[in-house]
């Protein structure tokens, strides 16, 4: 089979489309046949070698990729809960990679795919539906009436977090640069607001829930104090990556009895994806593609990720469908 491998760390043109053996299911396994994958930060940052937390951890060669879709193609022998030819969308199990046309995953890290999408489609929703989801309804807790901002909604977990606080009764105000207003606001978002023209704190207060999905670590101290700043007494503000407090970080947080939530601890990928899949053929949240790239020109997808303006997702289309 055939699988991207990077020998190197660096470029996009170290990932390389190789030939590699065949994975073969564990017990609580099961062998994925692959149609597509989607690009997420953490591809490319893996791809540079990765962050003072993933340095460590990363041995090459190895694969790229932390979410796919495809059919279930082997069983391993303790798997009950799907068959042979089943659709489904999940995570690869750690730094395993799912740029790949096969690979054999924990089965509790996969789930049924919704119904209603293609593979391209549900490729684009797994890593960020679970940061999502984690974040909003199961560390927020979001509920009806509920006023909630979400920095960064036109990304790919920002656009479902917004999806998610509205499917759940939420009002939502989402941060965006100009041009991707018209576009938040047929997601459903009540307010938009351009963070490159306008502050937020001039405009929003007394907020439930900040959750944060920007790309942007370099502006992170200062928005996560802006943050705590806007929330009400009690809020809840929610990071997708690690937040280091400092003491006026602290003493904003204790002034305001607020709380620090991280997205993506914890998750029971089976559920949080049989959930979104409800969602998803119900009608309530649909995944967003910007832009759907043959796995060949993986290289030029990672160089569109990297901009950090990407609107929701880009998918690698590894097998067609038809
Ligand atoms: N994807 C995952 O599975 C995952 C997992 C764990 C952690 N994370 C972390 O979560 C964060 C978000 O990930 P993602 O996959 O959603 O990223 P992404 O899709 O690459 O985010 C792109 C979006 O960010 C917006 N953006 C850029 N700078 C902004 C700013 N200063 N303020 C507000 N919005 C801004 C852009 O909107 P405009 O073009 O409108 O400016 C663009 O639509 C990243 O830090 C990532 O490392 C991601």
């Amino acid at each position: 089979m055939k699988a991207i491998r990077i020998y190197e760390f660096g470029e996009p043109e170290v990932m390389k489309i190789v030939e590699v053996e065949r994975p073969v299911p564990a017990p609580d396994e099961i062998l994925i046949k692959v149609y597509a994958a989607s690009v997420n930060p953490a591809d490319y940052i893996i791809r540079k070698g990765g962050n003072e937390g993933l340095k460590p951890l990363l041995k090459l060669p190895m694969g790229l990729g932390i979410d796919a879709a495809g059919i279930v193609e082997e069983l391993g022998s303790e798997v009950t809960e799907f068959k042979k030819g089943d659709r489904v969308y999940g995570v690869p199990n750690y730094l395993d990679g799912s740029y790949t046309e096969y690979l054999a995953a924990k089965s509790n890290q996969f789930a049924h795919m919704p119904h209603t999408l293609s593979f391209n489609e549900a490729a684009a929703l797994p890593a960020c539906a679970r940061m999502a989801w984690s974040g909003m309804v199961e560390k927020a807790r979001v509920k009806p009436g509920q006023l909630v901002l979400v920095h960064g909604a036109a990304g790919g977990i920002g656009s479902l977090a917004l999806q998610f606080a509205k499917a759940f009764g939420a009002n939502v105000i989402g941060t965006a640069s100009a041009h991707n207003a018209d576009f938040l606001k047929q997601l459903g978002a009540d307010e938009v607001i351009d963070y490159n023209t306008q502050k937020f704190e001039d405009i929003v207060s007394d907020l439930d829930v900040v959750f944060n999905a920007t790309p942007t670590t370099t502006v992170d101290e200062e928005l996560r104090l802006r943050s705590v700043k806007v929330l009400k007494k009690g809020g809840i503000f929610v990071c997708t990556h690690g937040v280091w407090p400092n003491e006026e970080f602290k003493e904003l947080l204790a002034g305001k009895n607020a709380t620090v939530l991280m997205a993506g601890v914890d998750i029971n990928h089976y559920h949080c994806l049989t959930e979104v899949a409800r969602l998803i053929d119900a009608g309530k949240v649909k995944p967003v593609i910007s832009k759907v790239y043959p796995w060949e020109q993986a290289a030029k997808a990672h160089r569109d990720s990297e901009t950090k303006h990407v609107r929701g997702k880009i998918v690698l289309e590894i097998q067609n469908e038809d």
